[in-house]
């Protein structure tokens, strides 16, 4: 009887799973730039943002990227045309409903993050339910902000432990930055590695502020559209050349660069 030697799976960049970011957090950008630069209404950006959104998450899985946040609409973005605004929630439930199945089939649990009083109640139905169809997932976690803001999520904490607090439930001075991260809305997430924007912004716009305090920052000049599991790649390829000191000096850190 013959032994089979230990399988090892190589990462398919060639990379050391140690330097694969664990959450990647996204702000997809430039989709209305994208179509208007074809001549196309707006909301065709946004539809084929969506396509991307499908690849990305493939992608991610493949890489051993286990957390994926992506930003689909931000508590700021209600100032844009009403006409604009309704397509987007369409596309919200379109892509909810349409993808439910197969995330649920993968073992991917879908949370959707923001304000949920402010969707309109289709959104909140569609998010609901694929929320409870993924439940169950523990392969990756995909995260949509939606109706989100940075500045909305850290008030609405700020509340809870007040009201904690006004209860005599918590003492102020046992306030601790853990316990601000567990009343985020991300409370079970882990603080995102790799943050990537595209469309080439250099800017947070609202997106986890908190969070985001140590993530290795990656800005594309591709938009959002353009944005396939190539360029995903690219990004991954990037962190894991990066050093992460986190205050200390790189001969503090020696050899393995703090990843
Ligand atoms: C990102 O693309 C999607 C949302 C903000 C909903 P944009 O719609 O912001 O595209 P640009 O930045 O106008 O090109
Ligand atoms: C940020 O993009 C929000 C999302 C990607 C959903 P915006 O296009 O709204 O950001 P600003 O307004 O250019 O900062
Ligand atoms: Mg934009």
């Amino acid at each position: 009887m013959s032994v089979a030697a230990p399988q090892t799976v190589a990462h398919p960049l060639g990379l050391d799973p140690a330097r694969v970011p664990r959450h990647v957090a996204i702000i997809m950008d430039g989709n209305g730039r994208w179509a208007e630069k074809r001549g196309l209404p707006r909301i065709w950006g946004h539809r084929e943002g969506a396509v991307r959104v499908r690849e990305v998450v493939e992608r991610a899985g493949q890489l051993g990227v286990t957390h994926l946040t992506l930003y689909a609409f931000s508590s700021e973005n209600w100032k844009r045309p009403q006409d604009e605004v309704s397509q987007l929630m369409l596309l919200c439930v379109a892509y909810l409903d349409g993808e439910a199945q197969r995330l649920a089939e993968e073992g991917i649990r879908l949370r959707v993050i923001g304000r949920r009083v402010g969707l309109p109640v289709e959104v909140r139905a569609a998010i609901e339910k694929v929320e409870a169809m993924t439940a169950h997932g523990t392969r990756a976690h995909l995260t949509l902000a939606l109706n989100y803001g940075g500045r909305d999520e850290i008030v609405d904490a700020c509340r809870a432990l007040a009201a904690k607090a006004a209860s005599g439930q918590i003492l102020p001075e046992a306030i601790d930055e853990a316990m601000v991260s567990r009343h985020l809305y991300t409370a079970d997430l882990p603080d995102p590695d790799l943050l990537i924007r595209t469309a080439g912004e250099r800017r947070l716009s609202n997106y986890l502020l908190w969070q985001v305090s140590y993530a290795e920052l990656f800005i594309s000049e591709a938009a959002w559209p353009e944005f396939g599991a190539d360029r995903f790649d690219e990004a991954v390829v990037d962190y894991a050349g990066r050093v992460r000191r986190f205050g200390k000096t790189d001969a503090q850190l020696g050899a393995s660069g703090a990843h």
